[in-house]
C-alpha cells in the first residue's frame, strides 16, 4: 500500500486546478442507467471511486470507455441487463447504491449487495427505502442483500425525516420516469444534486425545484442519452484553501463556483483569510495570524461535514480554543487521534471537539482513516516539523485526483511512496 511522505515547513504559492466534483460525478454514471443510449461525462475526475463504480456498471453489462488523460467516460447502457452486479464492488464503496434507483425505475426490479464505504459511522439506507416504498417498490432485505421489485412506479409525495444527500438522488432517479408526478419535501439541497438533476433534465426529464428542499419531478416516458460536464469540487477547493491558511501562503485557486464554497469561505473570512474571486478563480491570502472559530455542521448550504477534518487540522494551528461540533455523522472524529499524535490538543466529548491551538505539530507516522481524515493529515504534514508518514492512502485516492502532484506544483515538500 502506497504511502505519501511530507517534509513540513514549505509555503505555498502558485496555482492549483480543481478537478470535477466526485459527489457530482458518481450519481451521474447511476443515471446514464436510465436511458437505453450512449452519455457522455467530460472532464471527470479520474478517482478510485469513479473506477469502481464503472466496473460495477460493467457487471451490469453496460459499455464503458474511459479516457483517462482527455477524462472522458463513454457509457453505454443499451445492453444492460438486471443481473446481480459484482457484490464486491457494491460493498466497497456507499455510493454505489445510488445504481438502485436508476435499475428499479429500467427494469422493475433488482437485487444488490447492502452498500459498504468510509468508516465514519453507520450510514443507514432507511430514507432511500422510504422513498421507493412510496414510489409502489416492494422491498425486501436479508441476508446481506436488498431486493426490490415493483409492477409500475407510481409517484408520490415524499418527506425526508432528514435531507439526506444519496436518499434525495436515488429518489429521483427512481421517479424520473414514473406514472405522474413525485414531490420530494425535506429534500438535500447539495449543488451535487442540482447538477444531477442538471443531467437528468438534459436526458428529456422534467425536475424543477433543485437546489430547494422542494424537487418536484414528473415522469417521463423515457430518456435520451445525453453529454455532460460535472461542476467543480467545492471539497477538493475547500481542502486547498485550507492549504494556504494553515502554510500562511498565498495561493490562486482555479475551478470555484462561487456560491458552493460560500459556507467555506465564510468560516475562512471570520478567522481572518483574505480572498478575492476573479471569474472561477480564488486568489486566497493567508499571511496574517488567524482567530479561532467553533465550526458545526450541517447540510448544505450549512458547513460541509466533508470539510471537518481539514478544518479540524487547521484549528489545532491557531492560538486559542475553537469547537467543532459534527452533527451529520456519528463517529467523524477519527482524525484526532492522528493529529494528537503530531502533538495537536484536541479533546473530543460526543458529538463535539474542543481544539486548543498549539504552537507546533510535529511530523511522525499516522495513518489515513478515511478519505477527509487523510486529507487533514496531509494538511497538518504541511506544516509539522519534519516528516509527516501517511499510510492507508487508498482512502485519499477515493476523492482527490494526483493529490501529491498537485501539492509539489505548489512547492510542497511531497512525495509518493509507491509499496509492491
Ligand atoms: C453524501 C456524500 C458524502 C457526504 C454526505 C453528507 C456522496 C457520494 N457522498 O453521502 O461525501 O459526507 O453526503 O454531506 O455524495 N442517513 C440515514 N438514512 C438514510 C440515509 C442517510 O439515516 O437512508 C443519515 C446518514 O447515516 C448520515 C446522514 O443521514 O448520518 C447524512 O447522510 P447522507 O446525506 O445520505 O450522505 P451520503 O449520501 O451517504
Amino acid at each position: 500500500m502506497d504511502k505519501l511522505v511530507i517534509r513540513g515547513g514549505c509555503k505555498l504559492r502558485g496555482e492549483v486546478d480543481i478537478d470535477a466534483a466526485k459527489n457530482a460525478v458518481l450519481p451521474i454514471i447511476a443515471a446514464c442507467i436510465l436511458s437505453g443510449d450512449k452519455c457522455e461525462i467530460w472532464n471527470a475526475p479520474m478517482l478510485r471511486d469513479v473506477f469502481v463504480l464503472c466496473e460495477a456498471l460493467k457487471s451490469l453489462c453496460a459499455d464503458i470507455d474511459i479516457d483517462v488523460e482527455k477524462g472522458k467516460i463513454i457509457i453505454d447502457t443499451s445492453g444492460l441487463m438486471n443481473v446481480e452486479p459484482d457484490g464486491e464492488l457494491i460493498r466497497k464503496m456507499r455510493a454505489s447504491f445510488l445504481i438502485m434507483g436508476p435499475m428499479i425505475s429500467r427494469f422493475g426490479k433488482f437485487k444488490v449487495s447492502l452498500p459498504g464505504g468510509c468508516n465514519i459511522g453507520t450510514r443507514p439506507i432507511d430514507l432511500h427505502l422510504k422513498g421507493f416504498r412510496a414510489l409502489g417498490v416492494d422491498i425486501k432485505i436479508g441476508h446481506g442483500y436488498v431486493e426490490a421489485s415493483a409492477s409500475r412506479l407510481i409517484g408520490a409525495r415524499i418527506y425526508l425525516d432528514f435531507p439526506s444527500v444519496g436518499a434525495t438522488e436515488n429518489i429521483m432517479m427512481a421517479s424520473v420516469m414514473a406514472e405522474g408526478e413525485t414531490i420530494i419535501e425535506n429534500a438535500a439541497e447539495e449543488p451535487e444534486i442540482e447538477d444531477l438533476g442538471k443531467f437528468l433534465n438534459s436526458m428529456g426529464a422534467k425536475i424543477t425545484g433543485l437546489g430547494t428542499d422542494t424537487i418536484k419531478i414528473t415522469g417521463v416516458k423515457e430518456l435520451r442519452g445525453a453529454s455532460y460536464k460535472p461542476i467543480f469540487d467545492r471539497i477538493e477547493a475547500g481542502t486547498f484553501m485550507i492549504a494556504a491558511a494553515i502554510t500562511k501562503s498565498t495561493i490562486k485557486i482555479n475551478g470555484i463556483i462561487e456560491d458552493h464554497i460560500k459556507p467555506i469561505t465564510a468560516k475562512l473570512a471570520e478567522m481572518g483569510v483574505d480572498m478575492e474571486m476573479s471569474g472561477e478563480s480564488l486568489i486566497i491570502d493567508a499571511a496574517r495570524d488567524l482567530k479561532p472559530v467553533d465550526i458545526k455542521t450541517m447540510p448544505y448550504p450549512g458547513f460541509p461535514t466533508d470539510m471537518q477534518a481539514q478544518m479540524m487540522s487547521l484549528l489545532c494551528c491557531i492560538k486559542g480554543t475553537s469547537v467543532i461540533t459534527e452533527t451529520i455523522f456519528e463517529n467523524r472524529f477519527m482524525h484526532s487521534s492522528e493529529l494528537k499524535r503530531m502533538g495537536a490538543s484536541i479533546k473530543i466529548d460526543g458529538r463535539s471537539a474542543v481544539v486548543e491551538g498549539v504552537d507546533r505539530l510535529t511530523g511522525c507516522e499516522v495513518k489515513a482513516t478515511d478519505l477527509r481524515a487523510g486529507a487533514a493529515l496531509i494538511l497538518a504534514g504541511l506544516i509539522g516539523e519534519g516528516c509527516t508518514e501517511i499510510s492507508d492512502i487508498y482512502h485519499i485516492d477515493r476523492g482527490y485526483v494526483g493529490i501529491e502532484k498537485k501539492f509539489k506544483n505548489l512547492g510542497a515538500n511531497i512525495k509518493r511512496i509507491i509499496m509492491d
